[in-house]
């Protein structure tokens, strides 16, 4: 008789050993790990064994007939493009983030709205009395939409079994727990198993299912590599919970691309889409302030146009503050040594502070050219026309370097307006002939200081 197999897992991470050990080598904190059954069957020792259970038997790949997936659109154009044109029958979608971000009302909004589609939002986090409280803010008038509140994993499928609805909210996983594991909800094991459960139930059933799962305190799934490897696709809901801007990026997915953004704005009413970003993170301001230049930048494969803030001041204290919100602060510090070494200003002696209006956060390098005419617009007290936009990256050496999409990018300045934007001389081949704005390429910061300043 072999003795029941278990493991220890990290109640943070995931991570398996096959001792107690007192920190984990994963995630570093002390004292998570926890004992567990692995439920392996003991029965199948050997290969030959196997094969009397009747295993699957490989297929030729011409003989693999392909059917395009069938999809449910979503009455919700954002989610639908950032899941590759609607959700996928028997698809397993993860959405996760930060506690009061708003993912229980995107959901409960979205079965909601989609009155045509008989949907079953499981809460184990509210009664169904709070969800009729923020159904009635959210949407008014008729709806499909069966409000279960349940953690039992079992119950909760034999309920779906029942009631055969078009799509599953689940909220959260991390309240769900089945009667086959010892440990209490939310650990990695009974949310591992429950992702199971819940996987095998979309993939027979073909029905669609949405798990909302919290994030924890460094910014990963709990249980982050056993359910991120699991379902079909992860989307992140991120933001400022201080601003009312929201933002869905795809993580991971198998039916369409990670590239596409949906954005939100969280209204009295619910989240609203936003379908013209680039016209609501741009201020609008009358008169020409110093500080402020605007950068054409792509979030994904959507170009926007942002405005980026700084605020240069002679330091009070004897080292100098450097900030960044949104921003990078190591690529801060790097552009503001070149604007230092290779164009002779003296920020040295200055704080710095920058900030990405609508509290996004940006990663794409054609921000660069945009954050460095901010500072010396803000140190040299000399304001940039509001007509005016920038995107290139910046090298080491003070070059002005190209950027990808920039027909994009010179399209979307111009629709709004723009009369100027300044981008790489290595560009100039992708330049549109016949455009309204007027594009100027450069080699060095030096030139795009002489043309915007003066
Ligand atoms: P919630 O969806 O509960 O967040 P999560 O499920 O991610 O924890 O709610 C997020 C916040 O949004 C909450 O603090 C209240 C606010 N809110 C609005 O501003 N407008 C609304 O219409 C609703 C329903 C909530
Ligand atoms: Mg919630």
């Amino acid at each position: 008789m072999s003795k029941s197999k278990t493991a220890w897992f990290c109640q943070n991470c995931g991570y398996q050993s096959p001792k107690w050990i007192g920190k984990c080598t994963s995630c570093n904190q002390w004292n998570s790990l926890v004992e567990e059954v692995l439920e392996k069957s003991n029965s199948g020792g050997s290969w030959q064994k196997t094969q009397e259970q009747g295993a699957s038997n490989p297929k030729l790949l011409q003989s693999i007939v392909y059917q395009q997936e069938a999809r449910v659109v979503l009455p919700d154009e954002e989610l639908n493009r950032v899941l590759g044109g609607g959700l996928v029958a028997g698809s397993l979608v993860l959405l996760s983030g930060e506690p009061g971000i708003g993912k229980s009302t995107l959901l409960l909004q979205l079965a909601l709205k989609a009155k045509s589609l008989k949907t079953l939002y499981v809460t184990g986090e509210e009664s169904d009395l709070q969800v009729k409280m923020r159904a009635e803010r959210i949407e008014s008038g008729e709806s499909n939409c069966y409000i279960l509140t349940e953690t039992n994993c079992r119950s909760i499928l034999h309920t779906a079994q029942q009631l055969q609805p078009a799509m599953i909210i689940v909220d959260s996983i991390q309240t769900v727990w089945s009667p086959d594991i010892e440990s209490s909800p939310g650990s990695v094991s009974q949310v591992r198993e429950c992702a199971t459960e819940f996987l095998k139930f979309a993939k027979t059933t073909q029905i669609p299912i949405f798990l909302i799962g919290h994030i924890t305190k460094d910014g990963s799934i709990a249980g982050p590599k056993v359910l991120e490897h699991m379902v079909d696709t992860v989307l992140l809901f991120e933001g400022d919970r201080n601003y009312v801007y929201r933002l869905v990026r795809a993580f991971k997915n198998r039916f369409g691309s990670t590239a596409e953004l949906a954005i939100y704005e969280m209204k009295g009413d619910g989240l609203k889409e936003v379908s013209n970003p680039s016209e609501v993170f741009l201020s609008q301001r009358d008169e020409s302030l110093s500080g402020i230049a605007v950068s054409a930048m792509l979030e994904g494969v959507r170009p926007m146009l942002i405005e980026v803030q700084a605020l240069a001041s002679s330091a009070v204290y004897g080292t100098p503050q450097r900030s960044g919100t949104g921003f990078d602060l190591r690529r801060l510090n790097m552009l503001l040594a070149v604007l230092e070494k290779r164009c002779g200003f003296r920020l040295g002696q200055k704080d710095v502070f920058l900030s990405i209006a609508g509290g996004l956060r940006v990663d794409d390098p054609a921000i660069d050219l945009a954050v460095v005419c901010s500072v010396i617009s803000s140190s040299e007290d000399m304001s940039i026309s509001g007509k005016y936009c920038f995107a290139a990256e910046i090298g080491l050496s003070g070059e002005i370097r190209p950027v990808n999409r920039v027909e994009q990018r010179i399209a979307e300045a111009e629709r709004l307006g723009f009369e100027k934007i300044f981008i790489s001389h290595y560009n100039k081949a992708q330049i549109p002939k016949n455009s309204r704005i007027q594009v100027i390429s450069c080699k060095r910061i030096e030139d795009v200081l002489r043309q915007v300043f003066g």
